[in-house]
């Protein structure tokens, strides 16, 4: 719900086309037709409220878009707004709801048949007791459950896991990049240092890099001549032993042996749950 304030006093509307759209300095963007109230307003004090509606405010909301303040005084109807006082602003705040936000406009600009108003954050609060109200096809929802990822559970040995979780730095994801290269039913894997493991050649490029230039550059570096494919396939992993586990993403690509080297061995997959994961 946008709040705004003009000759006659304030204003509320509601508004769907709200989003954050930048972080520093904080902006949001609204995109509200030419023919309301609150456009008026905001044009003249340059200022206006967001106040993002909870679960109990579709009664509100409903009246704030359901009738213009060329209308109705909608702020003034009984028992239905209260308000909570703005701190850098003049501009009244609806109370009961997730976030009242307080923006200076910044910016106007008419795209299509709506204006967009971007407003610089003055003020900002959040109620974590409240949940956000969601409109999408003309009804209102409450939040519903997490949607479950849908990652490959994979048992690992715990030493497996214990490697991996190290390599993690408790990160939330490892994300990792490999080359698969099979041979007579058998797959190229090397032994990882100081551990009795074996591998798929893989490693975790810097944020940024590009995956299969990161990869080249290391099979490079390890002294593996393998030539890589341009098709990336995507593991979307979740390692299991026990009650730990870590979450893992494979950027896979096809690989050709050219050249054996000490570093290589062959394993056959069948033997290894991971590896025959990821093949
Ligand atoms: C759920 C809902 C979402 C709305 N979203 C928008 C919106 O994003 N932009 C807009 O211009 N109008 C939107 N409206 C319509 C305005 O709220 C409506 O035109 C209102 O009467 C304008 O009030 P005012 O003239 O007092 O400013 C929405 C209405 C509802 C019910």
């Amino acid at each position: 719900m946008i709040t705004s304030r003009g000759i006659n006093g304030p204003n509320v509307m509601t508004a769907e086309w709200v989003m954050q759209i930048s972080y520093q300095p904080m902006l949001i963007g609204a995109f509200i037709h030419e023919g309301s109230k609150t456009l008026k307003n905001i044009e003249k004090t340059k200022e206006f409220g967001i106040n993002v509606a909870s679960q109990k405010q579709t009664t509100a909301v409903n009246i704030a878009g359901g009738y213009s303040g060329i209308e109705l005084d909608k702020l003034k109807i009984k028992s239905i707004f209260k308000f909570v006082k703005p701190q850098k602003i003049k501009t009244p705040l609806i109370s009961g709801c997730t976030i009242n936000a307080e923006c200076k406009l910044v910016r106007k600009q008419k795209l299509g048949d709506h204006i967009m108003i971007v407003g610089k954050v003055v003020d900002i609060r959040h109620d974590d007791s409240k949940n956000p109200l969601i409109y999408h096809r003309g009804r209102y929802f409450g939040l519903g459950s997490t949607i479950e990822q849908d990652r490959v559970e994979v048992n690992v040995s715990e030493d497996m896991l214990e490697y991996f979780k190290n390599i993690a730095h408790e990160k939330f994801v490892v994300k990792c990049v490999g080359v698969i290269v099979e041979s007579k039913n058998k797959i190229l894997v090397i032994s990882k240092s100081k551990t009795a493991l074996n591998m798929i050649p893989f490693s975790i490029p810097p944020p940024g890099a590009n995956q299969r230039d990161h990869l080249i550059e290391f099979l490079k570096h390890t002294g593996l001549e393998i030539q890589v494919s341009d098709i990336p396939i995507m593991k979307r992993l979740i390692l299991k032993n026990g009650k730990n586990i870590q979450r893992i993403n494979f950027v896979l690509f096809q690989g050709k042996n050219q050249k054996s080297t000490k570093v290589m061995k062959w394993t056959h997959s069948i033997n290894d749950n991971l590896i025959s994961t990821l093949i």
